[in-house]
């Protein structure tokens, strides 16, 4: 998809795994992304009309893999294609400023695709991602930021309900069935919360696969942490030791309120 180069940065093409790397800063999401194709469309929408987008939601609901697929999708769009940053490793605003800043500066691996929609859009998207814990900062950078480059379009993501100027999405949670009972493997295969917990779990237990068994325990784990990507990830990670339905009664709300109260985010231990 885009060529690489060993000083800038990488960008694999989508599939089970993604890396995109710049500036020290390093995104990474190692499962293919399920469902979503509809907020991708509607966020790409609003990042073409309004060249800056907040990508807001709680905890672990996925903001950061959408962001990034996102990116991937209108980076050919762009003649720079697209920079991330991870906000989470900056150290204060003012070092934040400075990978932005490389970021911006730095040249862009030459991708001939790209120049078939050379001038499309704007210059350049940056993603920066993780921007909780300089939420004050990055209202002002983006604002300073589209003012002087407005070739630069930008998208964030973060928890905080404040938004910079423009538009916010709030990302929902993976949709999940309304109801354990009654609903054989293949219904619940519709239900994108129900694919990802069985995509986690093959990769646990390479093996595992829906069926009349363990298809109401799994629609159970999808509800009771109400379809948040992060959580079914960390459940689907305990069923090499634990029997489906036990975990089932296992996992439950108090495993949101350990997310919502983590602090934000720290990437290096979520991927
Ligand atoms: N639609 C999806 N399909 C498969 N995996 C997903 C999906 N959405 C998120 N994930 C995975 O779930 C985990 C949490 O997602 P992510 O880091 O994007 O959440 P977040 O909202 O950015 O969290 P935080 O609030 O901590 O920044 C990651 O491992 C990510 O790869
Ligand atoms: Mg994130």
């Amino acid at each position: 998809m885009h060529a690489t180069t060993a000083t800038s940065w990488t960008l694999e093409p989508q599939g089970s795994a993604t890396l995109t790397s710049f500036a020290g800063a390093t995104i990474r999401h190692s499962s293919a992304l399920v469902g979503r194709g509809q907020e991708i469309a509607e966020v790409a929408g609003q990042v073409r009309h309004s060249g800056l987008v907040h990508v807001t939601g709680t905890a672990g609901v996925g903001k950061s893999a959408l962001a990034l697929r996102i990116a991937q999708k209108l980076a050919p769009a762009f003649r720079g294609g697209y920079r991330a940053i991870d906000a989470a490793r900056a150290l204060d605003c003012e070092h934040l400023r400075a990978l932005i800043a490389a970021a911006i500066r730095a040249q862009r691996p030459a991708h001939a695709a790209a120049e078939d929609h050379a001038g499309e859009f704007a210059g350049l998207l940056l993603l920066i991602d993780n921007c909780d814990r300089h939420a004050a900062c990055i209202a002002g950078v983006a604002r300073t930021l589209r003012r002087v480059r407005p070739d630069v379009h930008v998208l964030i993501t973060g928890r905080m309900l404040d938004a910079p100027d423009g538009p916010s999405f709030a990302v929902p949670p993976l949709a999940f069935p309304p109801d354990a009972a009654m609903l054989d493997a293949r219904t619940a295969m519709e239900f994108p919360a129900v694919r990802m917990f069985v995509q986690e779990a093959a990769r646990h237990v390479p093996t595992f696969a829906l069926s009349g068994e363990n298809t109401r325990g799994a629609i159970a784990i999808c509800r009771r942490v109400g379809g948040i990507p992060l959580a079914i990830k960390l459940a689907a990670a305990w069923l090499p030791h634990v029997a489906i339905a036990t975990l089932a009664d296992l996992v439950g709300p108090e495993l949101l309120h350990r997310l919502l109260r983590t602090d934000p985010p720290r990437r290096d231990r979520r991927h």
